[in-house]
């Protein structure tokens, strides 16, 4: 009897999000700097959880850590372990309600540390199942866009369900700034689904066009395509908006990369507040840009190059 332990990193969405939310692809990228780490244990008693904002019984948890709960109770009926004798902790450096995929690097890491503990085997589509159930309780209505980027360690296409690893032969960076804004995905995924209901026929134009940015973008990673890169990215950034993801501290971050030198930039993940991704030509361009988005109000801000690593 020991301890289990999982970790798992963020993710930033380079293009398409909400469209995935639409049968359309997008593509999602690890953010490694910022991960939640997980640690499970056999300890005598009921359930327990333990977080910066709660240690106790899971029974007795707060409402908003009851994505973690769900992780946690759906991973042991999923290995047949009753719901005692363990404590899991979890302790995440991902802000949360950013867009970074915060609840599904946790219900990630928590599954993973459960599993050691217990010695057990989980494929990837089982881990993912359980992720998602967690994520119905964090999101309502996920993609599983977030389920699967927090996992891979390199750039995806997410398509229909499926994940197609990109090939990426990519020289620039890219900039993440947190507006410190907290936005819940939640929200901003149904008020782009009101959106689509109300106006079907704008809806359909502007999420096509979504979908045509990615596959594009795609081809960018691959081909080593910057210029044409920023400009897809600010695109989608009016689409966004126009769709209802946006936000006034959004605009704010977007407008101060481009003065900084971003070839583009955009929200990433949910909107509504949370984050946005510039791009710029190099890992040596992204100091300016970085500094622009700090006195822009930014409170955090992280650079990563091509294939995931940090620069
Ligand atoms: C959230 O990171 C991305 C959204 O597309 C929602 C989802 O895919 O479930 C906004």
């Amino acid at each position: 009897i020991g301890s289990g332990y999982g970790s798992a990193h963020a993710k930033f969405i380079l293009l398409g999000e909400h469209a995935v939310v639409h049968a359309r692809p997008a593509i999602g990228m690890p953010l490694p700097h910022l991960r939640v780490r997980a640690e499970a244990r056999i300890a005598p008693g009921p359930l327990r959880l333990e977080t910066e904002i709660h240690s106790g019984p899971l029974s007795a948890a707060p409402p908003r850590l009851d994505a973690l709960g769900t992780a946690i109770r759906t991973a042991l009926a999923h290995f047949g372990h009753p719901e005692d004798d363990i404590t899991v902790g979890v302790r995440s450096g991902i802000p949360i309600g950013r867009g970074l995929g915060s609840s599904a690097a946790a219900a990630h890491a928590i599954i993973e540390a459960i599993r050691s503990l217990l010695e057990v085997e989980l494929d990837d589509d089982e881990r993912f199942e359980i992720v998602q159930a967690a994520e119905r309780i964090a999101h309502g209505n996920p993609s599983g866009l977030d389920a699967r980027a927090t996992r891979e360690p390199g750039p995806i296409l997410f398509e229909s369900g499926a994940v197609t690893r990109l090939d990426v032969r990519f020289g620039g960076a890219f900039v993440i700034a947190d507006t410190g804004i907290r936005g819940s995905t939640k929200d901003a995924v149904d008020d782009v689904g009101a959106f689509v209901r109300v106006e079907p026929v704008r809806s359909a134009v502007l999420l096509d066009r979504l979908e045509a940015l990615t596959r594009d973008a795609a081809v960018d990673l691959a081909s080593d395509r910057r210029g044409e890169l920023g400009e897809r990215m600010t695109e989608a950034q009016r689409i966004l908006t126009e769709l209802g993801a946006g936000h006034e501290a959004i605009d704010r971050l977007v407008d101060a990369a481009r003065r900084g030198g971003a070839l583009g930039a955009k929200l990433t993940g949910g909107g509504q507040g949370g984050c946005i991704v510039a791009l710029v030509r190099s890992a040596d361009d992204a100091q300016p840009v970085v500094r622009a988005l700090e006195e822009a109000g930014a409170v955090g801000s992280w650079v990563v190059t091509h294939g995931g690593q940090t620069a």
